[in-house]
């Protein structure tokens, strides 16, 4: 992203709004949390540190300069499958890295600073830590093994490269609104990594059916994942083109 400057600051303490005082930014993108949801549930502090004492500091800091906050959020504020999805919608989460987002949203949104908070559900080839979902899915096939994909969990992923893009064009006058960018139709994770073994040019029969309720996580995980929104027509990207990005990432 030109004109965009990185740092790295833990942000449950005040090293972030230090910055924002020294460096005076026009937009600030905060984006680290942590996304280990089964730490997050065994130690909570993990999910609520971030959106306390630092993200307060942080907010005041970008009222004083003035710096519009482009804070990202997540599909995870969503946990009951019978919740709807949109941006307006009453968040329903059901594990602690849910209610963390929560919790942060609500500061942001209370703050009195220009904010923005966008939900969306990022996918890229992890390169500083070997995890996450197109890590294993690529490693996994690639290699030959045996994947199991849950039929009976959905969501609406994007591409890193396209998430990146749709934060860089988040812009002052959309201060004040949570924005939802998705991939379209909801796909569930069986479907997914069939995709993906189909992309990659591995045996579709890899991937084996299974069920989120047999999962043996210490973080309660939602069936539905999706996100909908009300502007289809500026956020929906196609999921196929996604998880080609993610997989060439
Ligand atoms: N991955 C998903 O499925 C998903 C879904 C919806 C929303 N999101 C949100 O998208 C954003 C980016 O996540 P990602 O998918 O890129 O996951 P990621 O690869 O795990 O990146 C998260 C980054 O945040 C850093 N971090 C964690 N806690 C921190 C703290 N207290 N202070 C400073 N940095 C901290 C991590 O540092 P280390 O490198 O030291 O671990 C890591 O570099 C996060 O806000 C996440 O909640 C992710």
């Amino acid at each position: 992203m030109d004109g965009v400057r990185f740092y790295r600051a833990d942000a449950s303490s005040q090293e972030p709004s230090k910055l924002v005082r020294r460096t005076k930014p026009a937009r600030v993108f905060h984006l680290s949390w942590s996304t280990n949801l089964d730490e997050c549930e065994q130690n909570p502090e993990t999910a609520y540190g971030p959106a306390r004492a630092g993200l307060m500091s942080l907010l005041k800091a970008c009222k004083e300069t003035g710096s519009h906050l482009i804070f990202m959020s997540s599909d995870g504020i969503f946990g009951d499958p019978h919740c709807e999805r949109f941006e307006d919608s009453p968040p329903c989460p059901i594990n602690h890295y849910g209610r963390g987002k929560v919790e942060a949203e609500t500061r942001i949104r209370d703050s009195g600073a220009a904010w923005t908070i966008v939900r969306a559900c990022p996918l890229g080839f992890n390169r500083h830590h070997n995890r996450g979902l197109v890590n294993w899915a690529v490693q996994s096939l690639t290699e030959g093994k045996q994947v199991t994909g849950f039929a009976d969990s959905s969501f609406t992923p994007l591409s890193a490269a396209t998430l990146a893009r749709m934060l860089a064009s988040v812009a002052r006058d959309e201060a004040g609104k949570i924005l939802h960018f998705v991939s379209a139709p909801p796909i569930s994770k069986y479907d997914f990594l069939r995709m993906a073994a189909r992309i990659l040019g591995a045996p579709e029969t890899l991937v084996t059916k299974g069920s989120i309720r047999n999962a043996k996580f210490k973080a309660p995980r939602p069936g539905r994942q999706d996100l909908q929104t009300r502007e289809p027509e500026k956020r929906v990207f196609e999921i196929e083109r996604e998880l080609e990005a993610s997989l060439a990432s």
